[in-house]
């Protein structure tokens, strides 16, 4: 079996997927461009995504905005903080007839888990295509394509997955193959040349992967899927989220911190304010103890940051190797950075 395939049934059996629906991506920003590139987009088409969707997603649809005309259109939160407000969302899908409708499961900027499978459904009702960005899920929680009812599905393999880093996948549905839909830039190995002023794509998620792989890091992220099923997707969405609220919990009792994540069951994407710390200080303090940690700034969620009034704030990611112990030791160095 070829490398590509071997990747192919790791990574799809991580979405509840075929490995025939699944393309290997160097990285998910590389594969969430190709899907954007498989919609026709004509001028007055509609996207419909959310107020926390990924920078780089919302930077894309204004790319589009600008080139083809495209409207971008950001579905309110619901009003109780619990994200995306879904009936709102359903209305407008009625009422715009989205082109295309983008939800990013987990948001790089908190650890809003956004209803992408109730989404999901109203999507399928009105027969709308539907991407979704999972990238901060795929390795934390199961992930099932079907349930969520996507047509495109999007993943990294460095974060919770555990993979290398430049390596990512994307999931095309049955439905829009059968249809025909293709990257805009499809090579010798998405499709046969048949004439000489014809070509045709392949039949399966192929035809969105080029002639050229890095192999190295399709090995290492097959591998890393391989593990992670090993491991088990369930006990790890109970302990890695669980570990989280833990910190959260620590964390709550600290004087000058706000914790910023909303929603009835966060992910493990832990995210603060500090008072009395600039950013690069503060992240250089953690690093100094040893500590993962990443920074987020006002421009990576600008209508986030804009409703919960902060310039940047540090995020702190467990997963399930961590322990108890050092979940109480980042709390502990927190505080005590907090207090000076
Ligand atoms: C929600 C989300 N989407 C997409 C990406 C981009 O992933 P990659 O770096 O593999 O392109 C990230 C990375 O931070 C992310 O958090």
């Amino acid at each position: 079996m070829a490398a590509y395939e071997v990747a192919a049934g790791g990574q799809a059996g991580l979405i509840g997927a075929e490995p025939s629906n699944v393309a290997f991506a160097g990285s998910a920003t590389h594969a969430y461009s190709k899907a954007l590139s498989a919609i026709p987009f004509e001028r007055g088409d509609v996207i419909l995504t959310t107020r926390n969707d990924f920078i780089s997603n919302q930077i894309a649809f204004l790319s589009l905005r600008d080139r083809f005309g495209v409207e971008v259109v950001h579905a309110p939160d619901h009003p109780d903080g619990t994200g995306v407000d879904v009936e709102a969302m359903a209305a407008l899908m009625r009422s715009r007839r989205p082109r295309l409708v983008a939800v990013t499961h987990v948001p790089t900027n908190s650890g809003l888990v956004q209803p992408v499978a109730e989404i999901g459904r109203h999507c399928r009702e009105q027969g709308l295509i539907y991407l979704v960005d999972a990238c901060q899920s795929v390795g934390q929680y199961p992930i099932d394509v079907e349930e969520i009812g996507c047509d495109l599905l999007t993943a990294t393999c460095r974060k919770f997955l555990r993979g290398p880093r430049g390596s990512g996948f994307l999931y095309v549905s049955g439905r829009l193959l059968r249809e025909g839909y293709e990257p805009l830039f499809i090579d010798m190995y998405g499709a046969r040349w048949t004439e000489p002023g014809r070509y045709r794509p392949v039949e399966t998620a192929a035809r969105f992967e080029e002639w050229e792989f890095p192999y190295a890091t399709l090995l290492g992220s097959a591998a890393a899927a391989r593990y992670a099923m090993d491991v088990g997707l369930e006990p790890v969405s109970r302990r890695t989220p669980a570990l989280a609220a833990t910190l959260r919990d620590r964390l709550a009792g600290v004087g000058g911190v706000r914790l910023l994540d909303r929603g009835p069951a966060p992910a493990a994407l832990v995210t603060f304010a500090i008072e009395g710390w600039r950013p690069q200080p503060f992240k250089q303090a953690m690093d100094a103890r040893r500590i993962n940690s990443a920074l987020s700034h006002r421009e990576f969620a600008l209508f986030d940051f804009g409703d919960k009034d902060v310039e940047w704030c540090l995020r702190l990611s467990p997963h399930y190797y961590n322990t108890e112990e050092e979940v109480e030791l980042v709390a502990s160095a927190v505080a005590e950075l907090a207090a000076r």
